[in-house]
């Protein structure tokens, strides 16, 4: 999958976060957030439920605001609003929890559509690259059908081509297979590691250690809307440093 060309130096970070605060009323979520993501490195975000993981997430993509600090993708802020965010915003792909595919619309619309609309794509040559990208995810076979007919672990793998489809310089995920059953999410993982392995740049919320080991160049742990700690994903895993990781870890392993 080739990136546009980068607008930014080579060695120049990908995704930059400075300072970044958030809150939602009185509640501060995010707080002053300050992390780096290199082009190509693959990022593991975890910590417990409500420490402001997926407000991270959506920060990133500008379907949040933040209150202060700066956000910037290949050197670029993302703007407020307007057709520019659209164009931009297709630079970070994002995969939810819930696959978020459109109902009415078959899989191979689901992932030929976004470059029509946002990147002006011929049609013939979207549905060409749509094809190309879920046979590269395993269901080029369910093209013809609709979100509904497919089990969900096929639907999050359309979900990840149709993330692919906008050609993004980074991808984030969320949480991608918290909701699948468990025979079902290896295929979605596989799909991620091997998307790891062809250099894409990833930050990926996930419990899924197996993942983190696999895939990950980092960990980052966050608490109460901070970032904690983080380190290579062995170093985490076999020797966390703060009592919220420690305490943290045991409760997922005791699973
Ligand atoms: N739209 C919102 N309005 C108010 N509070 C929110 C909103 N979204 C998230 N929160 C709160 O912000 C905190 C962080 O949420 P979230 O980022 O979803 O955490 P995580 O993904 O780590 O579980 C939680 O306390 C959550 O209840
Ligand atoms: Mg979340």
């Amino acid at each position: 999958m080739s990136s546009d060309t980068p607008t930014s130096a080579p060695n120049a970070p990908l995704v930059s976060l400075k300072n970044v605060n958030k809150h939602f009323g009185d509640l501060h979520v995010l707080r002053d957030i300050n992390l780096e993501v290199a082009r190509g490195e693959v990022v593991v975000v975890i910590g417990p439920s409500g420490s402001g993981k997926s407000t991270l997430c959506r920060a990133i993509n500008r379907l949040e605001t933040i209150d202060d600090g700066q956000i910037l993708i290949d050197g670029k802020e993302l703007p407020a609003e307007g057709r520019a965010l659209a164009k931009l915003r297709a630079d970070v792909g994002m995969v939810f929890q819930s696959f978020n595919l459109f109902a009415h619309k078959t899989i191979l619309e689901n992932v030929s559509l976004g470059p029509v609309k946002v990147k002006k794509a011929k049609p013939a040559e979207a549905k060409e690259q749509a094809m190309a990208l879920l046979k590269r995810v395993g269901v080029d076979n369910q093209a013809g059908k609709l979100p509904a007919q497919l089990s969900g672990g096929q639907q999050q793998r359309v979900a990840i081509a149709r993330a692919l489809a906008m050609k993004p310089k980074v991808m984030l995920f969320d949480e991608p297979t918290s909701a699948l059953d468990p025979e079902m999410i290896n295929e979605v993982l596989d799909t991620m590691v091997e998307l790891a392995r062809e250099g894409m740049t990833m930050i990926v919320v996930t419990h899924e250690m197996g993942f983190a080991r696999k895939a990950a160049d980092r960990v980052i742990f966050m608490a109460d809307g901070q970032i904690v700690e983080q380190a290579a994903p062995e170093e985490f895993f076999t020797n966390p440093k703060s009592e919220r990781a420690k305490d943290f870890l045991g409760k997922i392993l005791a699973h």
